[in-house]
């Protein structure tokens, strides 16, 4: 088994990998390119061709694992391992999202991570609009406000939400100050940051009032203080990850985040 960068012409097999387990990333072409551009994209070649497929990119001092996916038939005989060898070759800290797999966080616990807190999935309808507004701006400007307010150079994730037909950016401002910036698109909030100190469940009541009227999904950690008006309101938690990392400040459990980017 030989571990390499994917090229054009695995996006097939990968795609095929990612629907035999129920991955809708690793078939989206604008998703693997995004990653192929910003970070790595790493299959596992096997005689037969491709038995699975990494995602990894470095942001800062992190490296985060956005995918780890094996075709069902090899799953179990090493193939995550390898993948894990090369993704994490010279890494120092590391984050990512274990699905309910048990061999996904068996394996990154042993390279090095620990369970934090789940990531809850969860649809439901927007919660009527509190004092704050959020206001609709051009993805690349909410890019640019996320990294004045924590210093994240997310522009390249902003530039791949735009991608999304109607999608948005947001951003909320008390006294003229941005204190959260995001980006959804029709019935789905993909992130949304907020600055320290600031209330995140009043600025995600201000972006999930700005995405619509209908039901709405997103990614949401555990300790988000939104989390029990949510569920309070209906909302319903559909699936979950374990977010995992080598450093407990590695990601803000306060933000709204997508489970690949964080
Ligand atoms: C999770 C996944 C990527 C791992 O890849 P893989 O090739 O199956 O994994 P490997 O064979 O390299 O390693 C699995 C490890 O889990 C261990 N393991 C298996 N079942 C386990 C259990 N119930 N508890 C603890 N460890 C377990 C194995 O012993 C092995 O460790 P070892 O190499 O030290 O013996 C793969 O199984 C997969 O695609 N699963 C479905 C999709 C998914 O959930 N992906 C993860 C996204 S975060």
């Amino acid at each position: 088994m030989r571990v390499r960068a994917a090229v054009d012409a695995d996006l097939p097999v990968i795609a095929e990998i990612a629907v035999a387990n129920d991955d809708e990333d690793g078939a989206d072409p604008h998703y693997v390119a995004h990653l192929r551009d910003h970070g790595r994209f790493l299959v596992a070649e096997t005689d037969g061709g491709p038995a699975g497929y990494c995602g990894v990119r470095r942001t800062g001092e992190v490296t985060m694992l956005t995918d780890l996916f094996v075709h069902p038939d090899r799953q179990g005989g090493g193939t995550g391992r390898r993948l894990l060898d090369a993704a994490f070759d010279g890494a120092g800290e590391r984050s990512t999202f274990a699905s309910r797999d048990p061999r996904a966080m068996s394996l990154y616990v042993r390279y090095g991570m620990v369970p934090r807190w789940p990531l809850l999935y969860l649809s439901g309808p927007p919660p009527g609009a509190g004092a704050l507004r959020a206001e609709r701006v051009p993805m690349a400007e909410a890019g640019l406000a996320e990294s004045a307010l924590n210093g994240r150079d997310r522009a390249a994730d902003y530039a791949f939400w735009a991608t999304t037909p109607d999608a948005t950016g947001l951003i909320a401002c008390v006294g003229g100050a941005v204190v959260a910036a995001g980006a959804a698109g029709p019935g789905r909030v993909f992130h949304l940051a907020t600055a320290d100190g600031h209330d995140a469940a009043a600025t995600l009541a201000a972006a999930l009032a700005e995405v619509g009227a209908g039901p709405v999904r997103l990614c949401l950690p555990g300790p988000h203080p939104a989390l029990r008006r949510l569920l309070d309101a209906g909302w319903r938690i559909e699936d979950s990850d374990q977010h995992m990392s080598s450093r407990p400040d590695l990601l803000s459990p306060a933000d709204v985040l997508s489970p690949s980017l964080g």
